[in-house]
């Protein structure tokens, strides 16, 4: 591949211990970090700044859907920073409009609004929903316990877990929390402010834990009848992650209450993020057909949102995704390792007690006491579990305190997933002897 990208400044080529105290001594310690410092990526592999490689099943948190230095992705992002990298949104640009084209084809009738973040993406949705309910005094959104929807101030009061609110109080008015997957909570949860319902076609942070084909159904025509919006966030389970574009798809693809229904499922809005620049930061947020214009000229905006250099990157991602068949490869190399793991339970029930997730959007579930697990007591299980596969040269997500992610590149081989599985099955097989 030619060498684009000019070499590293030299400090990236120091220490772990020189980087770890610059950042200590200048970036504010928002983030519980692990001890490993990276220079570079190929694929599904990442190098730390000791040269020391790892293969990488958290894709950093399901972001790079065709892994590190794809490139592609590097020649998109070259070609059109040669001819126009930002323009603002005063005016048109091609990238823009072709990669709204092209979600509208993979989603439904509808139109796009280009921003920054899966929070900025979740915004846009909330200020949907208040648009949409305003005058008849609705604003309420309801989502669900344990869900995840970001970090901005709407983000955390959206978000059902209080640990993300702690400190931040009061939250912003107009979110209500119920059970995920309990229809009948979400009904009784109805109140006459309420303007729409968001919920994570599986929920990510929270656990990995897929909506079943009856509550998505069933959210659409609650939805239908008291006149409210539902809203997807497919920030982390979106993307062709769950082996379809929409994890709702997927879902759906095979339930009989789908094909009885007279017209596809279909939400109100759907957030997006992480994979859909493949590493390149972006959101966006789809408006189904009969609302895409309630966001009128002058109520929303962002100066970056949909740049061209942001724009050619999505639709650079969305290219190699169809040619190189990344949907079918999520489904099957997905299935592999969600065996793999469902293998791992069976043979080491007192380390792993549950997997759950679809295509490459996997979590299990550790046992809650792990003796033999070393590092800090003080800190979760699933975080000290990741340090013990790190020092196997394996990369996890956590998520929550008792669950691990694999969240890896779409373009995974099957050769790189049994790697990862036989580095897993060594380490929970230690921890079960
Ligand atoms: C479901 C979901 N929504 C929203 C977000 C927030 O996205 P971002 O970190 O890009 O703001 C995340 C991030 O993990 C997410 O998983």
């Amino acid at each position: 591949m030619k060498e684009f990208v000019p070499s590293p400044p030299p400090i990236v080529r120091n220490q772990f211990e020189t980087i770890r105290e610059l950042f200590s001594k200048n970036v504010v310690p928002s983030y519980g970090r692990f001890d490993l410092a990276f220079s570079h990526g190929a694929g599904s592999y990442l190098y730390d700044v000791n040269g020391r490689r790892y293969l990488d099943l958290g894709g950093g948190i399901a972001v790079c859907a065709l892994g590190h230095a794809h490139p592609a992705i590097t020649e998109a992002l070259v070609e059109q920073s040669r001819k126009l990298v930002h323009t603002s949104n005063y005016y048109y640009h091609e990238p823009q409009g072709r990669l709204a084209q092209a979600l509208v084809e993979l989603i439904g009738p509808g139109k796009l609004f280009f921003c920054n973040s899966g929070a900025e993406a979740n915004e846009g949705l909330f200020k949907l929903a208040r648009k949409f309910g305003h005058d008849e005094g609705r604003y309420e959104v309801l989502t669900t316990v344990d869900s995840f929807h970001g970090r901005t101030l709407a983000g955390i009061s959206a978000t059902g877990q209080d640990k993300v609110k702690k400190g931040f109080e009061p939250m912003v008015p107009g979110f209500r929390h119920v059970p995920y997957n309990d229809l009948a909570a979400m009904r009784a949860a109805i109140s006459p402010a309420t303007a729409a319902i968001l919920i994570e076609g599986i929920q990510g942070e929270g656990g990995v834990t897929p909506a079943t084909p009856e509550y998505l159904l069933g959210l659409r025509a609650l939805c239908d009848e008291k006149k409210l919006l539902l809203l997807l966030d497919s920030v982390q389970c979106g993307h062709f992650r769950s082996g379809r574009f929409q994890s709702y798809q997927r879902i759906l693809e095979n339930s009989e209450l789908e094909t009885r229904n007279s017209k596809p499922f279909l939400p109100d809005g759907i957030s997006m993020a992480k994979s859909l620049g493949g590493g390149f930061p972006m959101g966006a947020f789809w408006v189904r057909a009969p609302y895409a214009d309630l966001l009128s000229a002058g109520t929303h905006g962002t100066t970056y949102g949909g740049s061209p250099l942001a724009c050619a990157v999505g639709l650079k991602v969305l290219e190699v995704i169809a040619k190189e068949n990344l949907e079918a490869n999520a489904r099957e190399v997905g299935e592999y390792l969600k065996s793999g793991l469902l293998n791992l339970k069976q043979r080491f029930p007192n380390v792993v007690h549950e997997v759950r997730g679809l295509g490459l959007m996997i979590g299990a579930e550790l046992a809650p006491d792990l003796a033999k697990l070393p590092g800090d007591p003080t800190k979760a299980q699933a975080s000290r579990f990741a340090s013990l596969l790190h020092a196997e040269g394996l990369m996890v997500i956590p998520a929550g305190t008792n669950i691990f992610r694999l969240l890896p590149a779409l373009n995974l081989r099957p050769a790189e997933a049994k790697e990862g599985l036989d580095i897993l099955t060594a380490v929970v097989a230690k921890l079960a002897a």
